[in-house]
């Protein structure tokens, strides 16, 4: 087992990896909260394959459990569920001194984290992560948000779990488009401040042995993202390298309606288009569009989106992180190291070139 400890003051707390903790969930939890409840948010999916064996963990540990399931899926990151939950909470009799857990992918870790964040004015919250993309992104950092027909993630708060519990045989069951989905964030991290962990990626002979390797890809992401989070836990600054792809990323998944292409995929594509580019100004070192287009189709995905050039600027421009006249773009030296660039908006089209 691994800890990674996510240095913020008095919010600080431990991330642990392990094959097989969510059996052990209860003692681990009783040694951060003195709770007398637990409230366990998961979606359908993952409440009908782990709920009941969480549900036993912590009342081993002599947690007063109530389970409450939404239906999966991005739909259910809305206000109306949300208050479906609030409601669930009020009933179950959460009090200030009781817990949240959110045991699920990313869109359970950011409705869960909010309804915790908020309800009460607060009440303690648990991550155990369930996907690959919540494992090594969405549950470390304390972003926690509901979307609005207007857009993604636009109601939320910054609000730091006490504990993250990562148990990466849970990712079995994961159907293989959402690891693949997930296995594009490992890559930005690679690409954006690990070579090795890239290569590590690269070098894997299939799905299996990345599953059998998982574990410790996982601690590198994680161990990346806390320190870049402990520097930066607001997003005003370094933060806004693990953005690397995500501009043209953003941009792909408006252009699909946010359908066709899962925010990997999209990420995926944006990491490519934007490293082709950059290649050609000189700004990174040759041959690292290909390793990129190469580790992208070593696991099916997509290296490119059928939307024209004037179409992605357009959604890219709608992008939420524009601010005034420049926009900050996240830019690689060669695979493992990166830099921000302030670049002026109108010279944006450069960067956003397919073909
Ligand atoms: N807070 C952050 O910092 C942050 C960062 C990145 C992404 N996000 C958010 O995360 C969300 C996407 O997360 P996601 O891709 O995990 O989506 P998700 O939560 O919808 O999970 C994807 C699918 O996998 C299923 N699933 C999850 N774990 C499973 C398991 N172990 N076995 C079988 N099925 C399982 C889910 O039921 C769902 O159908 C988006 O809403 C995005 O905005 C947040
Ligand atoms: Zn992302």
């Amino acid at each position: 087992m691994s800890i990674i400890r996510v240095n913020l003051g008095a919010k600080s707390y431990n991330i642990e990896i392990a094959a097989g903790l969510l059996d052990t969930a209860g003692e681990k939890i009783r040694s951060i909260s003195k709770a007398q409840r637990a409230a366990v948010i998961s979606d359908s999916n993952v409440d009908a394959l782990y709920g009941k064996r969480l549900q036993a963990a912590l009342a081993g540990s002599g947690f007063k459990v109530t389970r409450i399931v939404f239906p999966a899926g991005e739909k259910s990151k809305c206000l109306a569920e949300l208050a479906k939950i609030y409601d669930r909470l009020a009933e179950a009799g959460i009090t200030r001194s009781d817990l949240v857990v959110a045991l699920g992918g990313g869109v359970t870790g950011d409705l869960g984290g909010f309804a915790a964040a908020t309800f009460l004015r607060g009440v303690d919250y648990v991550q155990i992560p369930t996907s690959l993309l919540a494992q090594i992104d969405s549950s470390v950092g304390g972003k926690v948000a509901v979307d609005l027909p207007a857009g993604k993630n636009l109601v939320g708060n910054f609000y730091q779990p006490k504990l993250v519990l990562i148990d990466t045989m849970l990712l079995k069951t994961l159907p293989v488009r959402f690891l693949h989905d997930g296995l594009a964030e490992a890559i930005k991290y690679g690409c954006i401040r690990d070579r090795a962990l890239f290569e590590k990626i690269a070098a894997m002979r299939d799905d299996d042995e990345l599953l059998e390797n998982i574990g410790g890809i996982v601690e590198r992401c994680c161990a990346i993202k806390a320190e870049i989070v402990e520097h930066d836990e607001f997003d005003t600054g370094e933060r806004m390298v693990l953005n690397f792809g995500h501009t043209i990323g953003h941009a792909v998944e408006k252009c699909s309606n946010y359908e066709s292409f899962t925010h990997g995929e999209a990420v995926g594509i944006g990491m490519l288009l934007l490293t082709r580019q950059t290649e050609l100004f000189g700004l990174t070192e040759r041959e690292t569009a290909a390793a990129i287009y190469d580790v992208l189709k070593k696991y099916n995905l997509p290296v490119d989106a059928d939307y024209g050039n004037e179409e992605l600027l357009k959604a890219a421009g709608m992008d939420k992180k524009k601010s005034g006249s420049s926009i900050t773009l996240v830019i690689l030296k060669n695979i493992g190291t990166s830099f921000l660039q302030k670049t002026n908006w109108q010279d944006l089209p450069e960067y956003i070139k397919r073909g």
